[in-house]
C-alpha cells in the first residue's frame, strides 16, 4: 500500500512533445542539473543530493513504483533539489531534455540485457549517446558504472572512440552513494568509466 503512494517529488510535462525546463521545478532553477538515467530506488539520489543542496538532481526512470519510492525516500530526508520523471530514458533525454542543460549525467547499472538477441533492448547506443551529447554542457561529465562487464565493454569502446568525449578519472561513489544495485553485486568486479564532453574549441 505504502509503496504505490505518489510522490510529490514528481514532474510531469504539460507537453510531452517538446523540450521541457526541468531547472524551473527546482527552487532553484539557476543551480547546477544533475540527471541520473534508471535511478531505480533512489539511494544514490537520496545521498548525492543531501551531500550536494546547492545542486539539482533529476532521476528519470521508467518504473512507476520506483518513482514514488525513491521520491518518497527523498522527501523523507526533506531534500528539496530532487525530482523524479516517470519517463523512457532515450525519449526523455533526446526529446524533452534542453540543449546543453546538464551539468552530469549518471548511468548506473542500466538493464544489460545478457541475452544476444535482446541486445537491441539495450539503452546505451549511438542514437543515445549523440542524445547525452546534445544536451550535456561543454565540460560537463557522464559517469557509468555496471557489473556486466561485456555491456560495460560495449559502452567503454563506444565513448573511447568518439572525439566528441574525452575520458577523465572514473567516478567513485562513496559508501552511502553507492546504489541499489551497486550493494547486490558488491562481490562482483565493477566496471567504471567517465567521460568529459568536449568543448568546441578542442
Ligand atoms: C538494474 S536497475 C539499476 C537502478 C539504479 N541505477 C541502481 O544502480 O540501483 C535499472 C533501472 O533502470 C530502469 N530502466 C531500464 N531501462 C530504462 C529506460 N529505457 N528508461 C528509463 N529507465 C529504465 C529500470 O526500471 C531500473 O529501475
Amino acid at each position: 500500500m505504502s509503496s504505490k503512494k505518489p510522490t510529490k517529488l514528481r514532474v510531469i510535462p504539460g507537453n510531452w512533445l517538446e523540450p521541457f525546463d526541468f531547472a524551473g521545478c527546482f527552487p532553484h532553477p539557476e543551480n547546477p542539473l544533475e540527471v541520473d538515467i534508471g535511478s531505480g530506488k533512489g539511494r544514490f539520489l537520496a545521498a548525492r543530493s543531501g551531500k550536494y543542496p546547492d545542486v539539482n538532481f533529476l532521476g528519470i526512470e521508467r518504473m512507476l513504483v520506483r518513482v514514488n519510492s525513491s521520491g518518497r525516500l527523498c522527501e523523507r530526508a526533506g531534500r528539496e533539489n530532487v525530482r523524479l520523471l516517470r519517463m523512457e530514458g532515450y525519449y526523455a533525454v533526446n526529446y524533452l531534455m534542453l540543449p546543453e542543460s546538464v551539468d552530469n549525467y549518471y548511468f548506473f547499472f542500466p538493464d544489460p540485457w545478457p541475452k544476444a538477441r535482446h541486445h537491441n533492448n539495450r539503452l546505451f547506443n549511438d542514437l543515445f549517446m549523440t542524445a547525452l551529447h546534445r544536451t550535456l554542457k561543454p565540460n560537463g561529465l557522464l559517469h557509468v558504472a555496471t557489473d556486466h562487464l561485456p555491456y560495460f565493454e560495449e559502452i567503454h569502446e563506444l565513448l573511447k572512440a568518439d572525439n566528441r568525449f574525452e575520458e577523465t578519472d572514473p567516478f567513485i561513489p562513496d559508501d552511502e552513494e553507492r546504489t541499489d544495485f551497486e550493494l547486490i553485486f558488491a562481490h562482483k568486479k565493477i566496471g567504471r568509466c567517465s567521460f568529459r564532453k568536449k568543448t568546441n574549441r578542442e
